[in-house]
């Protein structure tokens, strides 16, 4: 079969299986098979399709999230491995970085905790960012922080990565960041959710959590939609000052950040 056929074959499946944007996800998804990008497949469609593409089409078919069919995902500058042992860097996290660059703009060597590191997305992305940074990522999950230090090998970035949790926050640093789990139930959302460790999604009152065991100079958290005006006032009676709330590209009011 030709990539041309492919892809009419694959977005029509993943249209079936109510996959939102199947043309897309069926480029990236022959794309990757092909070793090309999804403009280079345009270049080359009537080269024959390699095998095993209709294993990978069968996995997104059932829901599973691209970002794991395919093994690896974009963020920031990086390209990060990413299986189920940990969430999927989302683009909105792009913005907690963003932020978080922005606060330790004028520290020289920054010490930086990310707390719930995952795939390693923030706490990477930081390092790679401010070379001159002293970054620090703890997770409960072991499976995610072997995910994470494999992203750091593999980037060949120095981040310290170990087994812990919100009480590491109150060790004294100049910058404290975390997308904390904060979905209140998967029930009602995309199927691809389910795919992702639900330790990772749910979970309610680690913002609070955070800010009141965190000894830092500014804090950077990730939030869910309709959550950020809360975390704002909890940020303001902790005594943090210029309390910010930033959009992410879709509008939603999705980073809240405070310094002291
Ligand atoms: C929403 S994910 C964020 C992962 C990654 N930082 C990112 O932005 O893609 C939340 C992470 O927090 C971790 N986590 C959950 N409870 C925790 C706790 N009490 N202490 C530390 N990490 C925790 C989960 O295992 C998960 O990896």
């Amino acid at each position: 079969m030709t990539l041309r056929e492919a892809l009419v074959v694959a977005e029509r499946r993943l249209g079936a299986a109510g996959v939102e944007t199947p043309r897309v996800d069926a480029e990236l998804l022959l794309a990757h098979v092909a070793g090309t990008t999804r403009s280079g497949l345009y270049a080359d469609l009537e080269r024959e399709v390699d095998g095993g593409w209709e294993g990978l089409l069968a996995r997104r078919e059932r829901r599973e999230p691209l970002a794991y069919v395919l093994g690896e995902w974009g963020f920031r500058r990086l390209v990060l491995k990413t299986d189920a042992r940990a969430l999927v860097p989302r683009p909105e996290t792009e913005i907690v970085v963003e932020r978080a660059l922005a606060l330790i703009a004028d520290v020289d060597s920054p010490r930086v905790l990310d707390v719930g590191v995952g795939s390693g997305a923030i706490a990477l992305a930081l390092k790679d960012e401010r070379a001159d940074a002293d970054v620090v990522g703890v997770d409960v999950s072991l499976d995610a922080l072997a995910l994470a230090r494999e992203n750091a090998q593999l980037l060949g970035l120095d981040v310290e990565l170990r087994e812990g949790g919100l009480e590491d926050a109150a060790e004294g640093w100049d910058l404290v960041v975390s997308n904390p789990p904060y979905v209140e139930s998967l029930a009602g959302l995309q199927p691809e959710l389910e795919h992702e460790p639900t330790a990772a999604l749910v979970g309610a009152g680690y913002h609070e959590s955070i800010t009141a065991g965190a000894r830092t100079a500014a804090l950077v958290l990730e939030v869910g939609a309709g959550q950020a005006a809360d975390v704002a006032r909890v940020l303001a009676a902790a005594g943090y000052r210029d309390v910010t709330v930033t959009r992410d590209l879709a509008g939603v009011e999705r980073v809240v950040e405070g310094v002291r």
